[in-house]
């Protein structure tokens, strides 16, 4: 309760007519004349091209509205996936994912029920854009940046430290984290994550701590160094003070971007079915307020795509291309720093997700983005000083051609090389 928004705290999932039509399905009764939606014989009424073209789904997988928090059957099965996919999480008690549509909701769904108008987040300063929308926008409260990287381009285990004590000092810690990260393309190792742990563990003693995992491009990690599982596992039964929340889904996942297939699980130490189902309720109920149900056909098609026998083999061809294209993508830098191509171009570490970006001096971020796009090319310029290259949306073969065309596009502006260190105090975003 403590961590709740008054919007959250005053949220519940209403007995409306999704609870009464669902009762009479329960009670089997003879006419359901509840819900609003047409049926001829039994069955949803659709129109034929509609039918022909969600063919192989039946009707009933294809037009019906789905369950406010999700269709059942791929609710218990992304829990299952979950222990499947993070041995931490084996045995752990935790609500069931509700389903929303997208992550984009997800988080938005977290803004709306922990974070009051100035309420402080804690965010690294090199992060998704959309979060200042969401947090700063919508719900009027403040990000507060902590520097991602040291001066020696590692996490930056201080900064990250000295944030969460400062934020706490408002008498409650909202953290978010996103690893593998947008648009560093980094994540930490297991040692830092084990100093995040202790950290908001210790915090935790003291104040109420909310630890949001935004797990967008999880599974993506190429590289042995970087933590290989979701850091909801860590927090999942860490303190009985500590609320983790995990979003994750479909849409990087599962190579289905725009499905808006979107998870949200809570898990806290001590957890009682009463509280799990308490939680889903207040998501359920914001989920009815808002945008009323996802996608049916987007959550029929993964029901049927998570339960194939095939399912991790296909995704695991899918996650070789883009390790494949990340290996490339390292020789490449590799060679960069060899024959000191384009030193105004300092590549942050990179090791999993979708992206890699540059740190760029001085300040040049967006003359680089746009003589690129003269130069056919089009990447992002973040802040003033960071340029992101989505590699995961190119072609093996295409990597070399692009990043040649990068460097002699940097190095004909003739900025001047990089410092060594990394400066860790600007304000960034992507
Ligand atoms: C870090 C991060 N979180 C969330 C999202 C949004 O995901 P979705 O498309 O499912 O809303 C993105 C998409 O770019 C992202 O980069």
């Amino acid at each position: 309760m403590r961590l709740l928004s008054d919007l959250g705290k005053r949220m519940f999932f209403p007995k409306g007519i999704v609870a009464q039509s669902a009762e009479a399905r329960e009670r089997g009764v003879r006419f359901d004349a509840t819900v609003g939606m047409a049926y001829e014989k039994g069955e949803p009424m659709t129109l034929p091209m509609i039918r022909d073209l969600t063919h192989p789904l039946s009707t009933r997988e294809a037009v019906p509205y789905s369950p406010t928090a999700g269709v059942p059957e791929l609710r218990t099965t992304w829990r299952d996936l979950l222990a499947q996919k993070n041995p931490l999480l084996r045995g752990v008690a935790t609500t069931l994912p509700v389903v929303v549509p997208g992550l984009t909701a997800g988080i938005s769904l977290v803004a709306d029920l922990f974070v009051d108008p100035g309420d402080v987040v804690l965010i690294p300063d090199l992060f998704w854009g959309n979060y200042r929308i969401i947090f700063e926008e919508r719900r009027q409260c403040r990000l507060r940046e902590f520097p991602f990287f040291n001066q020696d381009y590692r996490f930056n285990r201080k900064a990250f430290a000295d944030g969460a004590r400062a934020a706490a000092g408002s008498g409650k810690l909202v953290v978010l984290l996103n690893f593998p990260n947008n648009p560093a393309g980094f994540t930490p190792s297991r040692e830092d994550v084990a100093f995040i742990r202790q950290t908001l563990l210790n915090l935790a003693e003291s104040v109420p701590v909310l630890l949001v995992a935004d797990d967008a491009y999880f599974g993506l990690v190429y590289d042995e160094e970087a933590y290989p599982d979701s850091i909801f596992g860590e927090f999942a039964q860490a303190h009985p003070n500590l609320l983790a929340i995990k979003i994750d889904g479909s849409s990087k996942e599962d190579f289905a971007w725009g499905f808006r297939v979107g998870f949200m699980t809570c898990a806290f130490q001590g957890i009682t079915p009463d509280q799990a189902e308490a939680l889903e309720k207040k998501i359920a109920g914001l989920v009815r307020g808002t945008v009323s149900s996802s996608s049916t056909p987007a959550q029929s098609v993964l029901i049927r795509l998570l339960k194939t026998e095939t399912y991790q083999a296909q995704k695991a061809v899918a996650r070789d291309i883009l390790q494949a294209r990340y290996e490339t993508l390292h020789t490449i830098l590799q060679a960069q720093e060899a024959q000191q191509r384009a030193p105004m171009l300092k590549p942050l570490p990179c090791n999993s997700g979708y992206f890699m970006s540059f740190y760029c001096t001085p300040h040049n971020a967006e003359e680089l983005r746009l003589a690129l796009l003269d130069a056919g090319v089009g990447v992002i310029s973040v802040g003033k000083s960071y340029l992101r290259v989505a590699f995961a949306g190119i072609d093996r073969e295409d990597l070399p051609e692009l990043y040649e065309t990068i460097f002699s596009v940097a190095e004909a502006l003739g900025t001047p090389p990089c410092p060594q260190t990394h400066p860790v105090q600007e304000s960034i975003e992507a």
